[in-house]
């Protein structure tokens, strides 16, 4: 019998820094869209677990991505969020920076002959496009499409080059992320938690399979459910869920040990790009599901504050998904609880 993680890895400041540097500086974080990053000049500046990075598509027409840390004394570069620049001023100092990396001035500094500006680039990191999206790396420890395993194969059919992100979404709650992605990659509550969700498929077929990177979750829908049936979570922590028109993908960002972004990104099909009116309608049905699921998140996290809490058994039939990403997370981190 496989039993859940001990409360220990959800709630210590310190694993959460083990986890920083030793699983999402090492794995691929989904960035967003490529087309965000299309023209030349484009950026788009974020957050990896704490670590600030940026992507941008130099003049030259080449995507590279970046530490957002300046070579000085370490201000952010760039602020969160999308943009287009031709060149990349710090905020602090004004040492500035073209878009592949050099950095061209640093005003006012005064003569050292140990000085020169091409000692003293941006700090490149890894990054790459599957299908129509862009992932990045701090330190690969594999290829992306190791990572992505039975991912390629599991969305063969679904036409990513097609859609078009049309909405960004940032929500936030505080639980652990592990305590969110737990709870992701189970179906086991959605009769308790998403009772409409629940009516609408027929649960008896609910089915989880967990292997090579994916988890894969399917249920045949029973009414006119704005799902299609598939569910998908990829290792470490990004989703991408179908629905009726089109689907939308998330990214689950540690904003802390006891904090939890979610960067959802909404895609449709070139067919409902003007309704706005069903845009807006799918894009709310889908993150009142996503809701639903902060309130359990945060109770749980505190039963596992409170020391309240000891590891239980987890459903063979139900939480193949859960035993998956723990054992992965364990391989990675387990080792180290207590550090
Ligand atoms: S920290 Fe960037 S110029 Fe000083
Ligand atoms: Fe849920």
């Amino acid at each position: 019998m496989k039993t859940n993680l001990e409360s220990d890895y959800y709630i210590t400041p310190s694993i959460f820094s083990t986890e920083r540097s030793k699983l999402f500086s090492t794995t691929w974080q989904l960035l967003g869209p490529l087309s965000l990053l299309e023209n030349p000049g484009s950026y788009v500046s974020d957050d990896i677990a704490g670590i600030k990075v940026v992507a941008i598509r130099g003049q030259d027409g080449i995507l590279r991505a970046f530490r957002n840390v300046c070579r000085h004394r370490g201000a952010q570069l760039i602020a969160d969020g999308i943009g287009s620049c031709r060149t990349i001023r710090c905020p602090y100092h004004n040492w500035v920076y073209d878009d592949t990396g050099v950095l061209r001035h640093a005003p006012w500094f005064g003569g050292d002959s140990d000085f020169s500006l091409d000692q003293w680039p941006l700090q490149p990191i890894h990054i790459q496009q599957w299908r129509n999206l862009v992932f990045i790396c701090i330190e690969p420890h594999q290829l992306l499409l190791e990572q992505l395993g039975d991912t390629e194969g599991a969305l063969d059919d679904v036409l990513i080059e097609d859609y078009q992100c049309v909405d960004e979404h940032r929500v936030e709650f505080s639980a652990n992320w592990k305590v969110y992605t737990d709870n992701f990659v189970e179906g086991y509550h959605i009769p308790g938690i998403h009772p409409e969700f629940y009516a609408a498929i027929d649960f008896e077929k609910f089915s989880t399979t967990a292997d090579k990177g994916l988890v894969s979750m399917r249920a045949p829908a029973k009414e006119d459910l704005f799902y299609t049936g598939r569910w998908y979570w990829m290792w470490p922590n990004w989703t991408l869920s179908l629905f009726n028109g089109g689907m939308n993908t998330s990214r689950i960002n540690p904003l802390g040990h006891d904090r939890t972004e979610l960067i959802y990104h909404f895609y449709f099909e070139q067919d409902h790009c003007e309704d706005t009116e069903f845009k807006a309608n799918t894009i709310a049905r889908n993150l009142e599901v996503v809701r639903q699921d902060f309130q359990i998140c945060f109770d749980t996290h505190q039963n596992y504050v409170s020391g309240n809490y000891h590891p239980g058994p987890l459903s063979p039939r139900h939480e193949q998904g859960v035993m998956y990403f723990q054992d992965r997370y364990s391989l990675i981190i387990g080792t180290e609880k207590g550090n």
